[in-house]
């Protein structure tokens, strides 16, 4: 099964994330900056990883949720954010609705959870293995 993570960083914590994420599950990381073109339905399973501007993904993620609407539904969303508790999940639930993807997290500083056990990124990427 080839699984990718594609993903948009403007500022880079989305794209550590999505390339230690992909790591870990033995996908492939996709960048939208550079390839926004990229074709998802190579994969059997897309990941999607975004960092949060004014309240809104970034415009690359955004085009590619509109050019891949019919894909949208089994795509896993994750995004990078400073809100936490319930303004990210406000948040969260507002651009997983705008986005249509079929289920959504938040991290706030990822890279801080990179190995740790129990934190919030590995216990995301242990739901991945499994699935
Ligand atoms: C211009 C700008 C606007 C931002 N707006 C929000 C926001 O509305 N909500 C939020 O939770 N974080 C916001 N942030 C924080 C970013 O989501 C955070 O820095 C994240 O790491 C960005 O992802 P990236 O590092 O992959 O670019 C904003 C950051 C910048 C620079």
């Amino acid at each position: 099964m080839a699984d990718a993570v594609f993903y948009f960083t403007k500022l880079g914590s989305t794209g550590k994330t999505a390339k230690y994420i992909a790591e870990r599950i033995g996908a492939e990381a996709v960048d939208l900056g550079t390839e926004p073109d990229a074709d998802p339905s190579k994969y059997d399973r897309v990941i999607l990883g975004s960092g949060v501007y004014g309240g809104s993904p970034s415009k690359n993620v955004r085009e590619f949720a509109e050019k891949h609407k019919d894909a949208m539904p089994k795509i896993s969303l994750y995004l990078v954010c400073a809100f936490k508790d319930k303004k990210a999940e406000e948040q969260l639930r507002k651009i997983s609705g705008e986005l249509g993807v079929a289920d959504s997290i938040y991290f706030n500083k990822p890279r801080k959870m990179f190995g740790v056990e129990g934190s919030k990124l590995e216990l995301y990427i242990d739901s991945l293995k499994k699935n």
